[in-house]
């Protein structure tokens, strides 16, 4: 069976909580084996993460793009560059904003190009805004209308709180669209 880590950092507890259900989504479909690791541990052990197939990677956006201590991870992956361990596999992104913009497209920007980078395939977010076919715009899959990523607007509440079921069930729907295509290249 492949081997997929859903990789995030969460200063608020948001983004740890979306991760969760990429991650749930993932492992529903059966079709690989699921890691959910934060990127902190991730910087730590870049080496041992060329078992993996492919990586989600998750941030906040801080700032208009990712966090600090995601880019931290970023940069680690510099080691797994220099060695051309990464080629191949398969990525994807997500991001937790406050503001239904908050400029988060970078966020998801900076991770497709780090996968370009590393010679990765990046997968796109490929679900449709549910919003168009008459699906209330709280509860649609993408209704923020994202391609390049998963994109998810959480308020100052916490986390089990904060999100509309809409950008939870894109997040389900991601992490299987995820485990499929990895599970079939
Ligand atoms: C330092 C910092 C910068 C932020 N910058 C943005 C921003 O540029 N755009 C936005 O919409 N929200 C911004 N926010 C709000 C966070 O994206 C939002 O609260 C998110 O849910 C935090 O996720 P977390 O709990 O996983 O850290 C920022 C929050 C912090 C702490």
């Amino acid at each position: 069976m492949k081997k997929i880590a859903v990789i995030y950092h969460s200063g608020y507890g948001h983004t740890a909580h979306f991760a969760k259900h990429v991650a749930e989504g993932a492992s529903q479909t059966k079709l690989v084996s699921v890691d959910l690791i934060t990127s902190d541990e991730a910087s730590k052990k870049i080496d041992s993460l060329t078992a993996y197939d492919g990586f989600i990677w998750g941030s906040p956006t801080y700032m208009g793009n990712v966090s600090g201590p995601f880019k931290t991870f970023m940069d680690a992956t510099s080691a797994a560059w220099m060695k051309g361990s990464w080629k191949n596999k398969w990525g994807a992104g997500f991001t937790v904003s406050g503001s239904p913009s908050g400029d988060k497209q970078s966020t998801l920007i900076s991770m497709a190009i780090l996968a370009a980078q590393q010679g990765m395939f990046w997968m796109p977010l490929g679900i449709n805004n549910e919003s168009y076919s008459g699906v209330k715009p709280e509860d649609a899959a993408n209704r923020l209308g994202s391609s390049l990523g998963a994109m998810a607007t959480a308020s100052n509440e916490a986390a089990e709180t904060a999100f509309v079921a809409g950008d939870l069930k894109t997040a389900k729907l991601f992490g299987a669209r995820f485990a499929e295509v990895v599970a079939s290249h």
